[in-house]
């Protein structure tokens, strides 16, 4: 069946940018300088600014940005890390690789971000951190995170992945934590031609390290301090980025529009929830994700895709569920349900009006049938 709407379409971005892309390109190839060159300097500089944080390191990628950020936070071996297992998988694997352990809390069913009461349940003696996903690009509730990890002397890393340009309570997701870590997977909200991420904070200290963890330990690459990594994003990637930054918020707004329209829409329709905006939150839609229920999410998904319309299911099962991940014991209910209920519509900034008027068409003939 061909996609007549697909999730994103990111030949159409390039060819919006072509103008601007070009010569950028070409100034690095030009230049020789592909590492740990100009546009890296000035991107970490730009992102700081955009994000009212002081520091921004550069990284290989989102993954990178989690696992060099929990490392700079002093989260290692024995350690327990509480997070939300309705989540990518990178999150809970960033925990394991610094030899730390995940341990899952419920989330908030609306919102689909972590519950802040949950948290405070699974804290024990050995939790050394928490956290929190801005899932879909929602961002989740900081303030009483913030608070529990204040009395209970907890590091906060925000997993900000999907939330470029997110808000919450006026300030941008990624500058509430003692760090975050964004992605710049190409379909991220602001999204590198390649792998790409960046770890945020207001911390001397969190920013040095992690600028040694990602030039194998050095700052000086020949007088190793840590053991760490080759995780330096690229100048091409960098270039790519600071053509596409000054874009964000009006690709964010456009995602916002799509958003109301289908909600405007969808939300009478029996059987589908739209996605909630908490009174605190600007929603910066990565994914416009509704839930089918009534146990035909999966039957709607393959009518819409036999009418040409793209969907996505994030995330078809909790971590908890993953073999490797899932030791948790918890009671881990609206999680579940979560998984079996939800679909991403189609809501890049770039979708026609005719798109949008025609996926919502096709869901509702999906769920009448
Ligand atoms: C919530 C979340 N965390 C972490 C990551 C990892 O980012 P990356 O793919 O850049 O390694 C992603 C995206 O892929 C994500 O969606």
């Amino acid at each position: 069946m061909e996609i007549k709407v697909p999730l994103v379409d990111l030949q159409a971005e390039v060819a919006e940018l072509w103008e601007e892309l070009r010569p950028a390109v070409e100034e690095v190839l030009r230049s020789g300088r592909f590492v740990s060159g100009p546009n890296v300097a000035a991107l970490e500089r730009e992102t700081a600014a955009y994000l009212g944080v002081r520091h921004a390191v550069a990284l290989n990628s989102g993954t990178d940005a989690l696992v060099i950020g929990l490392r700079a936070l002093g989260v290692g071996s024995g350690d327990e890390v509480i997070t939300t297992p309705f989540t990518f998988v990178a999150t809970a694997e960033a925990i394991c690789r610094v030899g730390a352990r995940p341990v899952f809390a419920d989330i908030e069913p609306r919102t689909f971000n972590i519950d802040p009461a949950e948290i405070e349940k699974h804290v024990t003696a050995r939790t050394r951190a928490v956290i929190p996903v801005h899932l879909f690009g929602h961002p989740a509730d900081m303030d009483p995170i913030l608070t529990i990890a204040r009395d209970r002397q907890l590091r906060v890393l925000e997993d900000a992945a999907q939330a470029f340009g997110g808000e919450y309570k006026g300030r941008k997701a990624g500058g509430l934590g003692d760090a975050a870590a964004f992605s710049f997977f190409p379909t991220k909200n602001l999204g590198a031609y390649g792998d790409g991420g960046m770890l945020a904070t207001d911390d001397d200290d969190i920013s040095q390290t992690a600028r040694k963890l990602r030039n194998h330990g050095a700052l000086d690459k020949y007088q190793p301090e840590l053991l760490g990594y080759n995780s330096r994003l690229d100048e091409l990637q960098a270039a790519i980025l600071r053509v596409k930054l000054p874009h964000v918020d009006r690709w964010n707004e456009a995602r916002r529009r799509v958003a109301s329209r289908y909600g405007e829409s969808l939300g009478g329709l029996e059987g589908v929830t739209t996605p909630h905006e908490a009174s605190y939150a600007r929603h910066v839609y990565h994914q416009y994700t509704v839930r089918v229920q009534g146990g035909q999410r999966d039957e709607v998904r393959d009518r819409l895709r036999s009418a040409g319309v793209a969907s996505a299911i994030y995330y078809t099962e909790p971590l908890n569920r993953v073999e490797r991940y899932g030791s948790s014991t918890a009671d881990l209910a609206l999680s579940e349900q979560a998984s079996l209920e939800v679909l991403s519509l189609p809501v890049g900034p770039g979708l026609a009006d005719e798109s949008v008027k025609q996926v919502i068409e096709e869901l509702g003939a999906a769920l009448v049938r």
